[in-house]
């Protein structure tokens, strides 16, 4: 089958490589012409593991191409994706459907035979509805099928996700369209693949209405951690005391900083105003966002805690900036907040992180220094806060950050380490919703 990818970003690129090796000629189209020439030439413009492979060896073997033309793409595709961002609204958090709503009169203009036109974009109820709409008044003459198809991968682990997804869901009432959907996750599975069909607005819905529920549970066990660390509880049993029960899962149940990343935050938002738009209002989705805010930075105060309250002057080592290990995106990360309130704070602030460190150079306010292993991050600094939990981090030498740090205080907003190991080995060690060693 012939695809058209429209939007070249995680999503895009992760979908188009994954569909070409199955076996389906793709065509990735872009408007960032820088983007598209690397890709070209075999070079992943992000950090995603496994993805630089696939993307060479499917262009090798020409079952993926790389375009910023989109016209010619969609006239020959059978089905053609919509990947584009769906951002936060400037103003007033309701999804920026610009991007979307562009592309679809884009591809109305191209469209020859009867093709598919998927929205795999994370987009709120009903604009399905208007992408139609769009394609039909520009051109009434097209035998078109709108689809909503949203994809539920995770940086870090999108091809396995994408390749194994848990559902496929595909909203549309369309029998061609179910047909064709089918044919084209088809080679993803040697028995039936996991499609869930739906009608095109539900399908909308469930995109959103997941990522409110995961964000919810991470929120859920954060505030629990709170609560352990008043009490004398350990978070990390009540997680496994509660997740082990198959109602709940033991998924999603880390207490940390707060979620961030390119999903969680704007996705919450956007379902919070369309809650509203609909007399709906998501009571519990709104105090998840507010109190994931609120969270990011009170890890700010968790760190001056640890050095009797006032750190001013005093030199902090952040380890790990992306939003989660095993990629570079900086987006919504909780190293931006924390960073921010660690300087207001009055600390000076040092930092290493295995493949975020260009990004987060243009994303991270106010004076920091990047250093180029973890070891160079802690030398000298009073304190050393873990916040993303790259392997790396995991099993670090404790004897030599001990030598090497002004003070011996580790702040793990990860629960990476064993608060008696930490002990042990001579530190102050402040985790997440744990009691600290007897
Ligand atoms: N990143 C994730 O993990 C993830 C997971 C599931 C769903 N999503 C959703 O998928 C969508 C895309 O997310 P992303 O992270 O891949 O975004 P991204 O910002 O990484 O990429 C979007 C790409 O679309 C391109 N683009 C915009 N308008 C275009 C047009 N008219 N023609 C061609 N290209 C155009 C941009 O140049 C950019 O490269 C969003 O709606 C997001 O919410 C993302």
């Amino acid at each position: 089958m012939r695809v058209a990818m429209i939007g070249t970003g995680y999503v895009g690129l992760v979908s188009g490589a994954c569909f070409a090796d199955f076996g389906h000629h793709v065509t990735c189209v872009d408007k960032d012409a820088g983007k598209i020439a690397s890709l070209a030439r075999g070079e992943v413009p992000i950090y995603e593991p496994g993805l630089a492979d696939l993307v060479k060896t499917n262009l090798r073997e020409g079952r993926l191409e790389f375009a910023t033309e989109l016209a010619p793409a969609v006239r020959a595709a059978d089905a053609v994706f919509i990947a584009v961002g769906t951002p936060s609204r400037r103003g007033d958090g309701h999804a920026d459907l610009s991007f979307v709503y562009a592309a679809a009169r884009e591809i109305a203009a191209a469209l020859d035979g009867f093709t598919l036109v998927i929205t795999k974009s994370t987009v709120p109820v009903g604009t399905g509805d208007e992408v139609e709409r769009i394609i039909r008044q520009a051109r009434p003459d097209a035998d078109v099928a709108v689809v909503a198809n949203p994809e539920f991968l995770r940086e870090g682990a999108a091809i396995r996700d994408f390749k194994h997804p848990d559902r496929i869901v595909v909203g549309s009432d369309d029998a061609r369209a179910r047909e064709r959907m089918a044919e084209l996750y088809r080679p993803l599975y040697l028995n039936a693949p996991p499609l869930l069909h739906t009608d095109r607005r539900t399908a909308e819905l469930i995109k959103y209405a997941a990522n409110a529920f995961l964000a919810m549970k991470i929120t859920f066990i954060n505030e629990i951690a709170d609560l352990c660390e008043k009490a004398g509880a350990d978070v990390q049993e009540v997680a496994r005391g509660i997740g082990l029960d198959n109602r709940i899962g033991t998924k999603f149940l880390h207490a940390g900083p707060g979620f961030g990343g390119s999903c969680f935050p704007k996705d919450n938002l956007a379902l919070i105003k369309t809650g509203q738009d609909h007399a709906a209002p998501l009571r519990l989705v709104e105090t998840v966002t507010a109190v994931n805010d609120q969270r990011k930075r009170a890890m700010a105060r968790k760190v001056a805690a640890a050095l009797g309250g006032n750190i001013r002057g005093k030199r902090i080592a952040v380890l790990g900036l992306t939003f989660k290990p095993n990629t570079d995106d900086m987006r919504e990360a909780p190293s931006i907040a924390l960073i921010t309130a660690l300087h207001d704070l009055g600390a000076s602030v040092r930092a290493y992180d295995p493949a975020g460190m260009e990004q987060a150079r243009a994303v991270v306010p106010g004076e920091v220094t990047y250093c180029d292993s973890a070891y160079a991050c802690a030398e000298g600094a009073d304190a050393l806060v873990i916040v993303t939990e790259w392997e790396q981090f995991r099993a670090l030498d404790l004897a030599r950050l001990k030598q090497i740090m002004a003070q011996p205080v580790v702040v793990d907003l990860r629960n990476v380490y064993r608060p008696d190991d930490m002990a042990r080995h001579g530190f102050t060690y402040v985790s997440v919703g744990r009691p600290p060693a007897d």
